[in-house]
C-alpha cells in the first residue's frame, strides 16, 4: 500500500480493461479491478494477483446508480483518494438498431461514465487522471452537418450533450432518426457524446487540477473487437495507460489514439 498510486479500472474483468489493469499493476500502482458480476471480477482480480500483489476487485455495474455509489463509499472508506479514473466498461450492439438498442448502448457508453465520474471525481485531488475509453467510430464525421455544428458548439454544456444523447435515443425509437441527421451506429453516437463529455468535464475538472482525456485504443482483438482486429490487447492498452499516467499540468480535454491527438 505506502505511497503507491490507486486506479480504478471499469469493466475490467476482461478485454482491454483487464489488460489495463495488468498494464497499470506494473507500474506499481494499486489497481481497483472493477465489473459488473462477482464472480467474474473475484476470478480476473485473483488471475492478476497471482503474478504479484497490488489488485483487488469490486463490484461496479456502471448501469447502476445504487451499485456505483455503493462502490464510492467502499472506496471513500478503505482509500480515501483515487488518482486514476479509466472509464472502459462498454457495449456494442451488433446486428441490431431500434429504441431500446440505442438507449442500453447510450446509457453504458454515455451516462455510464458520466455517473462514475460524478461518484468518483470527489476522490481525486490535483494531478489525478481521468480516462475515457471512447472510438475512432465516435469521430464526428458520423453525423450530418447541423449535428455536428451542434456537438462541436464550443458552448456546448452538460445539460446540452444529455439532450443530444436523448434526442438521438427519441428519434432511434420512433424511427425519424435518419431524416434527423443521426447514423444508425448507437455505439458511434454514444462515442460521439463521450468525446464532447470529456471536452465538458475537464473543463469542470481542470480547476481542481484533475486531467480529463479520451483515448482510442485501435481495433483490438477482444470479444468486442472480434478475431480478425489487427491488434492485440497489450498494444491496445498502451494508449490507455499512456493517458492514465500523464504528468500533473499535462494538457487535459483532448482525444488520443497512442498518446498522438485524433480529430474529433
Ligand atoms: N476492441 C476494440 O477494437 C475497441 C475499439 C475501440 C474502442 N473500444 C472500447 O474499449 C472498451 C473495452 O472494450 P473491449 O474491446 O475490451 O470489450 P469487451 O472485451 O467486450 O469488454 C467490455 C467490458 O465492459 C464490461 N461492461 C459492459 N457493460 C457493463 C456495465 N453495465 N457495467 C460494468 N461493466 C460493463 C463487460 O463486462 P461483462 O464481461 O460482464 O460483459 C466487459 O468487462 C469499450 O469501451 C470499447 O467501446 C474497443
Amino acid at each position: 500500500m505506502g505511497n503507491k498510486e490507486i486506479a480504478v479500472v471499469t469493466g475490467a474483468n476482461k478485454g482491454l480493461g483487464f489488460e489495463t489493469c495488468r498494464q497499470l499493476k506494473e507500474l506499481d500502482m494499486q489497481v481497483i479491478l472493477t465489473g459488473r458480476e462477482e464472480a467474474k471480477v473475484k476470478k480476473a482480480a485473483g488471475l492478476l494477483s497471482k503474478e504479484g500483489s497490488s489488485v483487488s476487485g469490486a463490484v461496479l455495474d456502471v448501469l447502476d446508480t445504487a451499485s456505483i455509489s455503493r462502490f464510492a463509499e467502499e472506496l471513500r472508506a478503505k482509500w480515501g483518494v483515487i488518482d486514476v479514473l479509466v472509464n472502459n466498461a462498454g457495449i456494442s450492439i451488433s446486428g441490431r438498431f431500434d429504441g431500446p438498442s440505442a438507449r442500453l448502448t447510450v446509457e453504458t457508453n454515455f451516462f455510464g461514465p458520466l455517473r462514475v465520474t460524478d461518484a468518483l471525481s470527489p476522490l481525486m485531488q490535483k494531478g489525478s487522471r481521468i480516462v475515457m475509453v471512447s472510438s475512432g467510430m465516435g469521430q464526428l464525421s458520423c453525423l450530418s452537418h447541423e449535428l455536428r455544428r451542434r456537438f462541436e458548439s464550443p458552448n456546448l454544456t452538460r445539460d446540452g450533450i444529455i439532450e443530444l444523447m436523448q434526442e438521438f435515443v427519441r428519434s432511434a425509437g420512433d424511427g425519424t432518426y435518419s431524416g434527423k441527421g443521426w447514423p444508425s451506429s448507437a455505439y458511434s453516437v454514444s462515442k460521439a457524446g463521450l468525446n464532447m463529455l470529456t471536452r465538458i468535464l475537464s473543463k469542470e475538472l481542470s480547476p481542481k487540477g484533475i486531467i480529463v482525456n479520451a483515448v482510442h485504443p485501435g481495433w483490438v482483438r477482444t470479444d468486442m473487437g472480434g478475431a480478425s482486429a489487427p491488434l492485440d490487447v497489450r498494444s491496445g492498452a498502451k494508449g490507455i495507460v499512456w493517458a492514465a499516467t500523464l504528468p500533473p499540468h499535462a494538457p487535459g480535454g483532448g482525444f488520443f489514439h497512442d498518446g498522438k491527438p485524433m480529430q474529433w
